[in-house]
């Protein structure tokens, strides 16, 4: 077997929490990542065949059963997963039963996945319906997207659209907009259903005074929305309260869309 440390997978995962942690987006155990792992990522670096645990789920994955993830432990920091990959990140199977899950890798000293995983199984779930080649969610405290959450509330007309006034970014990388949910508890089903369902018509959610997740079919794709959203967020928070003389125009995003040629939430533009 090859060193499973070496696997562009693994390689690519540390480094995304690294930076993650950099921008001050996952403070002490903030944030929590998944990585939906192909055969031909993990074949030469790991046996499937050998089951270290069965660690039980809350709820029903039966739809992604046999499916293996690369995952963040729970109460693990990312500023501390480059130095024990192992510690800090697992790779699970959903078991046969789709209640629980086999544990092939890591959480080395008894941990397990993180207490978010009903957001990202379900949004996994949800996601791989719309797009077969989604294969990572990512949720992390963006500081920016908090604090504009502070002030804007859930409204996701509102909080598009201001996003898509402050750079010509915006609409581009996210033309079908952000989902978002109100004050929720975390770590339970109830916000994983809620999250899965907003991630139905986008590839956003942004849990308002809690954080973002993002979506896509590689850690760039997703850690690229999120920080697109993240910019945004912080040219808001940069000219909250001044006069904002020089947003861009309803129908400038209207032109961008035309010119660049893309589809997007047309009912939230006036
Ligand atoms: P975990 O440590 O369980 O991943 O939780 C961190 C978090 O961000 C909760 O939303
Ligand atoms: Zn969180």
């Amino acid at each position: 077997m090859k060193n499973i440390l070496e696997a562009p997978f693994m390689v690519e995962t540390v480094r995304t929490l690294t930076n993650l942690y950099r921008l001050g987006w996952a403070e002490r155990n903030g944030g929590n990542l998944s990585y939906l792992l192909y055969d031909e990522d993990i074949d030469g670096y790991l046996d499937t065949n050998k089951i270290i645990r069965n660690i039980p789920m809350s709820f029903d994955a039966s739809e992604i059963v046999g499916k293996i993830f690369l995952v963040t432990g729970t109460g693990k920091y990312f500023k501390n997963v480059q130095y024990d990959p192992e510690a800090n990140l697992g790779i699970i199977r959903i078991a046969e039963d789709g209640k629980s899950c086999d544990l092939l890798w890591g959480y080395k000293d008894g941990g397990k996945f993180t207490s978010e995983l009903p957001a990202h199984l379900m949004s996994h779930m949800t996601r791989l319906k719309v797009d077969p080649e989604n294969r990572v969610v990512m949720h992390t405290h963006a500081t920016n997207t908090i604090a504009m959450s502070l002030i804007l509330g859930p409204d996701e007309k509102e909080f598009t659209r201001a996003l898509w006034k402050m750079q010509t970014e915006s609409i581009v990388v996210f033309p079908e907009g952000v989902g978002i949910l109100p004050w929720m508890v975390c770590g339970t089903n109830d916000i994983g259903v809620a999250t899965a369902k907003k991630l139905e018509n986008c590839r956003i959610c942004i849990w308002t005074t809690h954080g973002i997740y993002g979506t896509g079919k590689d850690l760039d794709e997703a850690f690229g929305l999120v920080e697109t959203v993240e910019k945004a967020a912080q040219l808001y928070m940069l000219t909250v309260g001044q006069d904002r003389r020089n947003e861009i125009k309803d129908s400038e995003l209207r032109d961008l869309a035309a010119v660049f040629g893309f589809d997007y939430r047309k009912d939230y533009l006036d």
